[in-house]
């Protein structure tokens, strides 16, 4: 599952991700089931998958950094073009905060590619704001990437205090 739904979003939106679909689609599918199951118990990275009515329609990864800095990310956030504006892309957002969370997360980072204007709403419209932090794509280095952070341990703060 985890493949089809990388390839798909590498597919719909290659301007989104540093990865290629080519390398994708050349990694052995033994890598992918690998990853979800260490997904499945891991406290370091793990992935969610969107259903909608049944049917697995996106996708997002959480993970933290090695440490010591141990910084929390998402990324690979992706939602079927069919399926937009449905909020299942903040549904994914949440889950994979809340996630981070419970793995002592205080502040969530991701890295959008400058010119993924959507993206960039999107995550603006959930609480996310610019680091600064500015720099090429490790994979894709014609692209330009922004660092975005949320504080998350504060939103969860002012929401038990309310
Ligand atoms: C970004 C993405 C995950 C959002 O998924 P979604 O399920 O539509 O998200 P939600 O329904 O929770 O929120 C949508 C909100 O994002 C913003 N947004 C989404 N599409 C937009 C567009 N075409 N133009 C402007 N803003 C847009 C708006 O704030 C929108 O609110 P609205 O639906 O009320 O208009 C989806 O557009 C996607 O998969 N894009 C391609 C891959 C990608 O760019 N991934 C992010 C990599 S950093």
């Amino acid at each position: 599952m985890l493949r089809e739904l990388r390839t798909a979003s590498l597919r719909d939106a290659p301007y989104a991700f540093g990865d290629s679909l080519e390398d994708a689609l050349s990694a052995d599918v033994a890598v992918f089931d690998a990853a979800a199951a260490r997904h499945a118990d891991s406290h370091t990275a793990t992935s969610f998958i969107l259903y909608t009515e049944g049917h697995p329609a996106g996708l997002i990864g959480a993970n933290f950094e090695t440490a010591p800095a141990r910084r929390a990310f998402v990324f690979a956030l992706w939602v079927a073009p069919a399926v937009r504006h449905l909020s299942g892309g903040e549904l994914l957002v949440n889950a994979a905060i809340d996630w981070l969370l419970s793995e002592g997360a205080a502040q969530v980072f991701a890295w959008v590619t400058d010119n993924n204007i959507t993206a960039m709403r999107f995550y603006e419209r959930l609480g996310f704001v610019a680091t600064g932090d500015h720099a090429r794509s490790a994979q894709t280095p014609e692209q330009w990437e922004t660092l975005l952070v949320r504080d998350v341990a504060l939103a969860q703060k002012s929401m038990s205090a309310q």
